[in-house]
């Protein structure tokens, strides 16, 4: 009894020291990021109160550093500074190529060759691997409109592709229209934000669909205007060459180059960060994986928060969220088209492999995609019509076709 007693004791002592050993050998496995010797510069000075980087690696080191000061007040209402002269003409010559409809300089005959690599590897049918395949209700569709534009544009888009992808599609739009809602069916969200034109307004449409695509579970977010037309097969085989668990941002870079713009999230502004975008007329898309990233600076109005930091637009703010903030590339495609483009320019036997196409523009309503065959010119002004059918043939208002 007595010699058990000590022996249970010793044994408690040996095993409390094993323990103690093992988490002694813990700690250091424990603790942050272990430092890699001495050999990397130390970590510029966060100014902010951040919210914490998801994505921490950084492995190409961006060159962009930021700012020395640590100071955080970023000045909501400052001036902007007139030093920084690039950053000023950089948002001014943004605004103005938009105007005047020529930021798309790239060469559109290059749309069809342009496909990204992983596309390739499936466009030769059953090389699926075994991951279930992307169906379209794993898609979330944002198309953004206004409110002016519900009797025209809506109208077209629930007549050809909405009808299609009726319950993944959801409309984001700035007034109740409860005729339109009854008439179509279509999923019309009322953001309550200003119908107005205003970088405000937009991106705090944006901000709602973000906050929507997150609350809906869907593996990929896609955001589209109210004059573009989703060639869903496309959209489907182009989403399944990636992983939506993956950093995926896909999209049309309307410029040729990256942007500046000063950075005023990570520093006081007195610094510039460069970013590619995808131009939201284009339409884009985002992986579930990296859309969740983007929380700290998107959900809840912070996307307007940032947006308003930056000065740019919801489409530029998107981009710099992502490739400046978590450093993840943006995919550049060329499947996308915006109205910014020369769409004739397209050739005809490669419309129906894009992802989006678009019509019109600032100064030419005739600028749109060459199909022919289906509906003249006058009766389909936007060639959706014409589009749709050569996609869907057998829908009801398209007109039966005589085979010899
Ligand atoms: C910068 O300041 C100068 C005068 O100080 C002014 O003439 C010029 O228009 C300003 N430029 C911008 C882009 O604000
Ligand atoms: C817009 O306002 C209405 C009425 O107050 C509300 O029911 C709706 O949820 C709001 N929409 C959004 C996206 O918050
Ligand atoms: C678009 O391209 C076509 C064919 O290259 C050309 O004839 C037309 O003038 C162009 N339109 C514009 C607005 O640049």
């Amino acid at each position: 009894m007595h010699l058990s007693h000590v022996g249970v004791s010793k044994l408690c002592f040996l095993v409390s020291l094993a323990l103690c050993a093992l988490l002694l050998l813990l700690i250091p496995t424990l603790q942050a990021p272990p430092r890699q010797g001495g050999d990397r510069p130390p970590p510029p000075p966060r100014p902010k109160p951040q919210p914490r980087h998801a994505n921490k690696h950084a492995p190409g080191g961006s060159s962009v550093q930021l700012g020395p000061d640590g100071g955080g007040g970023d000045g909501g209402g400052a001036p902007h500074p007139n030093k920084t002269g690039q950053r000023v003409t950089l948002e001014t010559t943004v605004g103005r190529a938009a105007a005047a409809g020529r930021l798309d300089p790239l060469p559109l005959h290059q749309a069809p060759g342009a496909l990204p690599p992983p596309q390739r590897k499936f466009s030769s049918s059953g090389s699926r691997s075994s991951r279930d395949p992307l169906e379209l209700r794993d898609v979330f569709i944002a198309v953004k409109t206004t409110k002016k534009y519900h009797k025209t544009r809506l109208e077209l888009l629930s007549q050809t592709w909405v009808s299609r992808a009726k319950e993944q599609t959801f409309i984001f739009t700035d007034g109740e229209d409860k005729e339109l809602k009854k008439r179509t069916g279509l999923n019309l969200i009322n953001t309550n934000c200003s119908a107005a034109h205003t970088r405000q307004a937009l991106c705090c449409k944006m901000s709602v669909e973000y906050d929507k695509f997150i609350e809906s579970q869907k593996k990929w977010f896609c955001h589209v205007d109210d004059d573009n037309y989703v060639i869903l097969p496309s959209l489907l085989r182009l989403l399944s060459s990636y992983s939506h668990v993956q950093d995926v941002y896909l999209g049309r870079p309307s410029l040729d180059h990256p942007i500046e713009a000063a950075e005023r999230v990570k520093s006081d502004g007195s610094v510039s960060v460069k970013f590619w975008f995808a131009t939201g007329g284009a339409g884009f898309c985002i992986s579930r994986g990296l859309a969740l990233k983007m929380s700290p600076w998107a959900s809840l109005g912070n996307f307007i928060t940032t947006a308003e930091k930056i000065r740019l637009p919801d489409d530029c703010t998107i981009g710099y969220i992502i490739e400046a903030l978590l450093e993840v590339s943006m995919t550049h495609t060329h499947l996308f088209h915006s109205h910014l483009e020369n769409l004739t320019r397209l050739p005809s036997n490669s419309v129906l492999d894009q992802v989006t196409l678009s019509y019109g523009g600032f100064e030419n309503r005739r600028n749109v995609v060459s199909v022919g065959g289906v509906f003249s010119l006058a009766q389909d002004p936007s060639r959706f019509k014409s589009i749709h059918c050569l996609l869907y043939p057998e829908t009801e208002w398209c007109p039966k076709r005589t085979r010899p």
